[in-house]
């Protein structure tokens, strides 16, 4: 059976859902539905984003955004220094949305 996604307006709660993220890249924004099976990288691919990234595993940085607004969480995040987790930077290849407001910049 197909999932039915949440009525417009919804409080959602809970790790494993769906989420709607705005993307900047490249100066424009995108809202890319990031669901729970999916990093932020692999749903904005998916939707033909084309978003930086080499590694995939958290190392390389190449995939580097900073995070705005919301939050986040990351499986792996060795390639960020303590300054750059303080100012908000996530890797959006171990990055999963945690709050339905996320807004992440890729510069
Ligand atoms: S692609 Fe290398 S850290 Fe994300």
């Amino acid at each position: 059976m197909e999932k039915q996604p949440l009525p417009e307006g919804t409080e959602a709660t809970g790790p494993a859902l769906t989420r709607t993220v705005e993307i900047e890249l490249e100066g424009q924004q995108h809202q890319v539905e990031v669901n729970p099976e999916k990093t932020i990288l692999e749903a904005g691919l998916d939707q033909e984003l084309n978003m930086p990234y080499s590694c995939q595993s958290g190392l390389c940085t190449a995939c580097r955004g900073r995070v705005i607004q919301g939050k986040v969480t990351m499986s792996e995040d060795a390639g960020l220094s303590e300054a750059e987790l303080a100012e908000g930077y996530v890797l959006c290849c171990s990055a999963k949305p945690e709050s339905d407001d996320v807004k992440i910049i890729i510069e």
